[in-house]
């Protein structure tokens, strides 16, 4: 552990200030005086410049007023441009704007900040005292501050600076104590700088920054509404940030803007969405990664710029870190997710094709709809209603006109053995009192957001006018559980569906609006996207719940109701279920799942479907799906082909549409397209025992189970960028079509070798782009030398394709090796991993041997785990003989891909089995 704890004179400091930020970065600060102003605001570069006056409308004055320099051009004198300044984006609302661009307004070199008064040991770390002398322009600046800092692990750092007098409000979720651990054993060390107080913590055996807020020209602002602190980045690779829409990689040598403020917003570039997700990783410049989360909840946003350089900048909470040493991404995943949680394990048929639309409309459509998708043998396990099933709209009620016979169609579908799903938003209506149970109970027990005033706050969603559960309060689930149970006994659904729940209202703020109080006019609002309020679509910042204001708590909304709504479920299915969930926050996959909300069905959204997802398995939400041929506008046939094509490798696989769209279920389409799509799913349902293993995975210790190529390859830097194509576990590579009339494609492979899963020719790659023929049949996927893959026939439900035989796909390596393995037990016990009640399998082929080693017999199905079809790929010369536990077996070779292929071993999987080819 290093600790350069330098106090000083000012002097001395801004000195040792410039070395320590020119031994990062050339040439930073140039310093002659530290009472001029053109040379205090002549930083050089420019992309040291932190903004100083994020707000919209920054001007020479206002800029003035806050002690900060102004520079409109890159010339170093100061110049009086007049107010309407910089580089703004117009959202698709019009109202609002989000500034990025080099800041006109930014910190001078000696901006007032705090000292460190005292740093001392602790025995999980170190505690230090900082002292503010004057207070900056931001209201209630707060003087007296303390950093925690906790050496968590070996790969976590914990670190938090909170006010020295008065407690704040702290992000209510459950995260890990873990026992300190001693500083020679960590992967970082730490230093600080004392005046101004700066932090920075790096990696012990490369010095790579991990943190760095040890910036002249970016001070720590710690004011009750306006917490910022930036830091330096080692390089300009990031990731991350979310819920947002984009690139996968944020590419920091240019300026960006993130907001986090849960919204009902279309998902659209450089707007703030659905959930919040402060979590970033870098790529170091060595190429090891790590990974920072912020844990806070309150509206914020994030500046990106070409230093490179990130500055947090929130209006509540407190300054509360974690960075993790990786030092790989898939590692620097794993501990963020140990930290916030690892997620639920879904129910195998969960991972089985999901159909929905909004306005069926009635029974009979919906019937018809099943029917003709059905009857083409479309693989099909899931169906859902979207709000049209309830009478007017009202939570926990079906319209017994339009959908009369509704829980008879639910009877048959589990007859079938398919499951359903029904939506419900929080919003409960209050237009019926005296006369709806939900409505009555909930004022009764208490359960509702109240205003400001104390009344329960009412806003307007789908029935019109509503009131909103909070979520937080002690009766809140048993209150959700009482209607859910009564209503599972009428309607009985498989899981459940949680939309608008940001929280969404079609009224901003309330009824009667908000106030104008310091929750409602904060000081300082991020960019945001609407018209600048907080409460734009959704509830005012001043409304009360149960464990603090919806200013501190609107962006846990989604959490909260996914809680509650994963007891209550617990409770009825008593096994595994899903609630997935449009609002996420940290620590939500342990919870339920997620869609990505109302994307377009148009080619942009489908490509960004898949960075989408990727994040969200940083984010620890494996569970994640685009809607399939798009939601909003009407898709079409050759979009919906490639869609379900793409969607058929989304760890969620549900297609559904807007009520005014065409319909585009498999079985609306013309009969070449139908084929075309049964054929994807198809594929999808014999690929689900790979795939369930990896949710297994995901159990053990977070990991992704897709993944960016750049997890699995991270030496090659080319692959950062990529995400237009995608891995299953670390082995499968799909890469799809995402235009419109395109049946080619330039896919990238890393070094390696590549079989085609249906051809099987292998390609070996130096790490290039190859031209892949796609016509609209096909997909591209391939399996990564070295591995073997589970696999089974598809059946037209999990159930039944479940029951059939495991086969083998292994893809040998240039030494004649694979592995692979299957997990495999019932598919909707709770915590068969904890009892044991499961079966796992490892599978190894070495050097003309191919064997399944049994690890653990906790789940003995009767009618399951038989051994298939063996194709073992790459086989260096053709055998004479093979053997299959001792026995000769036959086998077809084939000369042109080097296989041998075993038809039907037809032996247990639940016992060890041996084949070898002589
Ligand atoms: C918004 C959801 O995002 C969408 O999927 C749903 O169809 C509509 N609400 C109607 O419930």
């Amino acid at each position: 552990m290093m600790i350069a704890a330098y106090v000083s004179s000012a002097a001395t400091a801004l000195a040792l200030l410039c070395h320590v930020i020119a031994a990062a970065e050339e040439d930073v600060v140039v310093l002659n005086s530290d009472n001029d102003q053109n040379t205090i605001c002549d930083v050089n570069p420019y992309v040291y410049r932190f903004d100083c006056h994020p707000e919209y409308y920054s001007s020479p004055s206002r800029c003035n007023n806050r002690g900060c320099c102004w520079r409109d051009t890159l010339s170093s004198s100061s110049s009086s441009i007049n107010d309407d300044s910089i580089n703004t984006i117009v959202n698709n609302d019009g109202k609002s704007s989000s500034k990025i661009g080099r800041p006109y307004c930014y910190f001078p070199v000696n901006y007032p900040s705090y000292k460190v008064t005292q740093w001392a040991e602790t025995n999980y770390g170190y505690r230090a005292v900082l002292i503010k002398e004057a207070s900056s322009p931001w209201p209630n600046d707060i003087l007296n501050l303390t950093l925690y800092i906790w050496f968590q692990s070996q790969t976590v750092l914990h670190f938090k600076i909170v006010d020295s007098k008065n407690a704040r409000y702290e992000v209510p979720i459950e995260m890990p104590k873990p026992p300190a651990v001693k500083p020679s054993t960590t992967d970082y060390s730490v230093e600080y700088f004392s005046s101004p107080f700066g932090l920075k913590v790096l990696r012990k055996s490369t010095g790579a920054t991990l943190f760095n807020s040890i910036i002249s020209t970016a001070p720590l602002i710690y004011a009750d509404q306006f917490l910022q602190i930036s830091t330096l980045l080692d390089s300009p690779w990031l990731y991350g940030l979310g819920e947002n829409y984009g690139p996968l990689l944020i590419d920091a040598t240019q300026y960006r803007k993130f907001t986090f403020w849960a919204r009902d917003q279309i998902p659209i570039m450089h707007s703030n969405l659905y959930g919040a997700h402060p979590f970033y990783m870098n790529i170091e410049k060595s190429k090891e990664a790590h990974g920072v989360f912020f844990l806070n909840s309150n509206a914020m946003e994030v500046d990106v710029q070409p230093a490179p350089a990130l500055t947090f900048r929130t209006i509540g909470g407190v300054l509360d870190f974690y960075i993790f040493t990786g030092p790989t991404l898939e590692n620097v995943v794993q501990q963020y997710v140990q930290t916030i949680g690892i997620p639920a394990m879904p129910p195998f048929w969960g991972l089985g094709f999901h159909l929905c639309r909004w306005k069926y409309n009635n029974i009979d459509r919906l019937k018809t709809i099943i029917k003709r998708n059905k009857d083409i043998g479309i693989p099909y396990d899931v169906q859902w209603s979207d709000i049209d099933y309830m009478e007017n709209e009202k939570l926990w009620t079906y319209d017994k006109v339009n959908y009369n016979g509704l829980p008879q169609l639910i009877d048959q579908l589990h007859k079938d053995t398919m499951k359903y799903i029904i939506i419900l938003d929080p919003g409960i209506s209050d237009k019926y009192p005296g006369r709806y149970p939900p409505y009555d109970r909930g004022v009764q027990q208490n359960v509702f957001i109240r205003n400001y005033t104390g009344h329960i706050l009412q806003g307007q969603v789908w029935p019109g006018p509503t009131v909103y559960p909070d979520f937080t309060h002690p009766n809140a689930t048993s209150w959700w559980l009482k209607d859910a149970e009564d209503f599972h006994k009428v309607l009985p659904y498989d899981g459940l569906w949680i939309d608008m729940n940001e929280p969404s209202n079609f009224v901003s703020g309330s009824s009667v609006g908000c106030t104008m109080n310091n929750l409602d006019r904060p000081p300082f609002v991020p960019a945001i996207s609407g018209d600048g309020t907080l409460e734009f679509k959704t509830l005012c910042g001043s409304a009360r719940q149960h464990v603090s204001t919806h200013y501190n708590l609107h962006n846990m909304y989604g959490l909260h109701e996914a809680m509650a709504t994963h007891e209550v479920l617990l409770k009825i299915m008593k096994k595994r279920s899903l609630s997935v969930s449009r609002s996420t926050f940290p620590s939500h996959g342990k919870y339920g799942q997620h869609w990505t909300g109302d994307v377009r069905a148009t080619w942009t959204d489908l490509y960004y479907s898949i960075p989408g997802l990727l994040n969200f398995q940083m984010f620890g939400i494996p569970f994640v799906g685009a809607d399939v041929c798009g939601f909003s506008g009407n898709s079409n046939e050759e979009l919906c082909i490639r869609w379900t094509q793409l969607g058929a490798f989304y760890p969620f696989m549900r297609n559904h549409n807007d009520g005014d769209s065409i319909d585009q279920d498999p079985g609306a389409w013309g009969t070449s397209a139908q084929k075309i799509m049964k054929e994807a799913i198809e594929l999808r349902y014999s690929l689900l025992p790979f795939m369930y293993t990896q949710f297994y995975l995901n159990q053990l210790d977070g990991s992704p189970v897709i993944r960016p190529l750049s997890f699995a390859f991270q030496a090659d830097v080319e692959t950062y960028k990529i995400d237009k194509q995608f891995l299953w576990g670390s082995s499968l590579l799909i890469s799809p079509i995402l235009e419109r009339g395109k049946f080619n494609l330039t896919a990238y492979f890393p070094s390696g070798g590549w079989y085609d899963v249906f051809n099987h020719f292998k390609l070996t790659s130096v790490g290039r782009y190859y031209y892949l023929n796609t016509p609209l049949n096909k997909i591209n996927l391939h399996l990564r030398e070295g591995n073997i893959i589970p696999w089974q026939q598809s059946a037209v439900t999990t159930a039944k394709s479940r029951k059939n035989a495991i086969n083998l796909m292994a893809g040998l390596d240039t030494k004649q090796a694979a592995t692979g393995q299957l997990f495999w037990d019932d598919g909707d016990s709770l915590d068969t991993i904890g009892k044991k009640l499961y079966t796992l399998i490892k599978f190894t082929a070495s050097r003309g041997t191919l064997y399944g080693k049994v690890q653990l017999k906790g789940y003995r199905p009767v009618d399951e785990l038989r051994l298939g079809s063996i194709a073992i790929l790459g086989v260096d010369r053709k055998p004479t003989t093979l053997l299959l536990n001792n026995k000769t077996k036959e086998f077809q070779w084939r000369d042109d891909v080097n296989e041998i292929f075993i038809t039907n071993a037809n032996v247990t999987l639940l016992e060890e089995f041996t084949t070898v080819w002589i």
